[in-house]
């Protein structure tokens, strides 16, 4: 199973909302990483640990746009080098902490932890519908004790939802629907699909949509290896299908994205969004969907918990079994094991 992850990668660091004037300590892929946001609205990613004595800068003050050391005062700008030290008017040539390439778009914070030449910001992908007109979006981040490749592994396997998530956004059609499953090797991008016909409307979608009675619920997967992982929802009343130019306005969306960052090989940050394009003002439909998709997520969180035990305790060269529902998580692996080699 894959652990190791690929240094050369853009990851999501943060929501824009969580980076402001305070200094916030987040570990990304191993490495512990202050994060603020500097008086011209530039969000700002050093390397957590002061390079005299190691002190966490997170722990410490901010001067303007720079950071006093909380411990004896070496004081940073926002590139990382060191501007001042104590007792001394030289400051070390060395006194300098990495600065993390950083870009924000459509509400997310991304890093790049590798090589800094190599970081290409048109490589991020898009998903413009979290910050857009016409669109609202609820979201959350749970800490999970466990490996980012299992959070991978569920959700691109969605049949899980009728056995774990059953009465939320688990219906008997979700396990019963076969999947296609496509790979763009080049484009290092996995599609899995899953159309349900005449299906039952899980409460999720019943409250928030108003929709009663059957539906058709199409289940469409883009994951964008390593990090960013989109399901396209749509649901519509059954028989209601998209016009021939493509109008689906009489179909409710709904785009369910997760930012999948390691924090250290044994723990991730599982970001979770919920963006729809149907009662886009009512308050009370944001809250409901907030509160069941964060139970749906910690179902998860205790699930995925528990395997990591389970691994940690395993015998080497264990085998698990495969079956059809899982070509979509493996060809992830492949190419996560490809991107991690590379790096
Ligand atoms: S540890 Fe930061 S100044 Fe000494
Ligand atoms: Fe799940």
């Amino acid at each position: 199973m894959t652990t190791a992850f690929a240094r050369n990668q853009w990851y999501v660091a943060a929501y824009s909302q969580e980076v402001g004037e305070d200094l916030m300590a987040r570990t990304i892929c191993g490495e512990p990483i202050v994060f603020y946001r500097t008086g011209d609205g530039q969000a700002v990613g050093l390397a957590d640990r002061c390079v005299h004595r190691r002190y966490p800068l997170s722990l410490s003050h901010r001067d303007g746009d720079r950071i006093v050391c909380g411990y004896h005062g070496f004081t940073y700008e926002p590139t990382g080098a060191c501007v001042y030290v104590p007792g001394q008017t030289r400051v070390p040539r060395t006194a300098r902490v990495p600065s993390y390439p950083i870009v924000e778009q459509d509400s997310l914070v991304w890093i790049w932890i590798g090589d800094a030449a190599k970081a290409d910001a048109t490589r991020i992908p898009r998903v413009p519908y979290l910050a857009a007109e016409g669109w609202t979006t609820v979201r959350g981040m749970e800490p999970l004790a466990a490996r980012y490749s299992l959070l991978v592994d569920n959700l691109l396997d969605l049949s899980h939802e009728t056995y774990l998530h059953g009465g939320y956004i688990g219906t008997p059609e979700v396990a019963e629907t076969p999947i296609t499953t496509e790979v763009d090797e080049e484009a290092g991008i996995v599609r899995v699909s899953r159309r349900m016909k005449d299906a039952e409307c899980p409460p999720f979608y019943a409250k928030s949509t108003g929709i009663t009675g059957r539906i058709d619920r199409w289940q469409d997967i883009e994951y964008y290896p390593p990090c960013l992982y989109t399901l396209h929802s749509r649901i519509a009343p059954t028989g209601v299908e998209p016009g021939p130019d493509g109008d689906d306005s009489r179909a409710a969306h709904a785009e369910i994205v997760y930012a999948i960052t390691p924090e250290t090989e044994s723990s991730t940050h599982d970001f979770w969004m919920v963006a729809r394009d149907f009662a886009v003002d009512d308050e009370e439909v944001s809250r409901f969907l907030a509160e069941s998709n964060r139970t749906v997520v910690l179902q998860d969180v205790v699930a995925l918990n528990a395997l990591e035990k389970v691994i940690a305790t395993e015998p080497d060269g264990y085998q698990e079994l495969s079956i059809n529902i899982d070509t979509g998580g493996l060809a992830a692996r492949r190419i996560l094991k490809r991107l991690a080699e590379a790096s």
